[in-house]
């Protein structure tokens, strides 16, 4: 991806380049209650990975016409509609289409926001997929000619039997050039024009929450493997939930090596959740960005 020499608007770099109080060198104290949960969650999680639970693919029933929208709703969905020729209810139930559009206008809108090249075609990877329910609006935004999400957690079965491998087959399935890889992230060694994370775990309770143990809790591996997979003109799009946890997320892209681009919060209307806060960076060997300076 050719990037133009950063002439991003400052204030839109909203978030503290460096942040003292941040101590990357150990991982935060967990407490004794944290501590536990995470032998519960660690339990189920080797389960599942040692039973690699397949049922097929599983796809959801398309709502086909998204209903109980409100104007300004359906006004930002028809814009990106037209602009991004898409329909995800025409593959996907009400709930996840509505998902998949706001993360497509969070990408717009931070594009727009960054002045960011619209640019078709590259490698384009994932990390941190989930059951990749949002495939389609990364395709969508990118047209990539290899689209891959690569998920630690592929087997975590749900209460219909099937796993998240099975979501993201059905949610690929037309999806030219997409894959959906059971692994980690920080072993997978492989040249990427664009990199996505969101919301990537860099504090202990998100990880909990997601019913995940602590030993997943690896920033720096996951921050380094990014910028080794990076090309030279690549970039590194990250979404971390509010502008505390994007700090220390940015903290952790500074120590190894990613140069920051510009940053926006972006404040959807089309769900109600906390603003996101995206932050795009590149290689320290992308010489030819001019980066954000605060
Ligand atoms: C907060 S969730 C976000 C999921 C998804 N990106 C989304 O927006 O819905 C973080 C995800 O990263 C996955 N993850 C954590 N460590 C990983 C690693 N080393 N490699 C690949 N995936 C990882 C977790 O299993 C979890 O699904």
């Amino acid at each position: 991806m050719a990037l133009p020499a950063a002439d991003v608007d400052p204030t839109m770099c909203d978030i503290p380049l460096t942040c003292p109080q941040i101590t990357l060198d150990t991982l935060p104290r967990c407490s004794f209650q944290q501590r536990v949960r995470s032998h519960y969650h660690a339990f189920w999680y080797h389960l599942g990975e040692r039973f690699a639970w397949s049922r097929g693919a599983y796809r959801e029933r398309p709502v086909r016409q998204l209903s109980q929208l409100s104007g300004i709703q359906q006004a930002r969905i028809a814009s990106l509609q037209r602009r991004f020729r898409v329909g995800f209810e025409q593959q996907a139930e009400q709930s996840t289409a509505l998902k998949q559009y706001d993360y497509l206008e969070v990408l717009e809108r931070t594009w727009s926001a960054l002045g960011l090249p619209y640019s078709v075609g590259g490698a384009v990877q994932d990390m941190g997929s989930s059951n990749f329910w949002y495939a389609a609006a990364l395709h969508a935004f990118f047209q990539p000619s290899e689209l891959v999400g690569v998920e630690v957690e592929g087997y975590r079965i749900y209460t219909n039997g099937y796993s998240r491998l099975d979501y993201a087959h059905g949610y690929i399935q037309n999806l030219p050039h997409t894959q959906f890889i059971v692994g980690d992230y920080a072993g997978y060694d492989r040249p990427a024009d664009v990199v996505t994370a969101w919301y990537p775990f860099v504090t202990p309770d998100p990880v909990l929450a997601w019913r995940m143990p602590l030993s997943v809790l690896t920033p720096h591996a996951l921050f380094s493997r990014v910028a080794r997979n990076l090309t030279p003109h690549g970039l590194f799009v990250m979404v971390n939930q509010g502008r505390d946890e994007s700090a220390i997320a940015a903290a952790w892209c500074e120590k190894v090596g990613l140069v920051r681009y510009g940053s926006y919060e972006v404040r959807t209307l089309l769900r109600s959740r906390r603003p996101a806060v995206v932050s795009c960076w590149t290689s320290a060997h992308a010489s030819h960005t001019t980066p954000c300076q605060n």
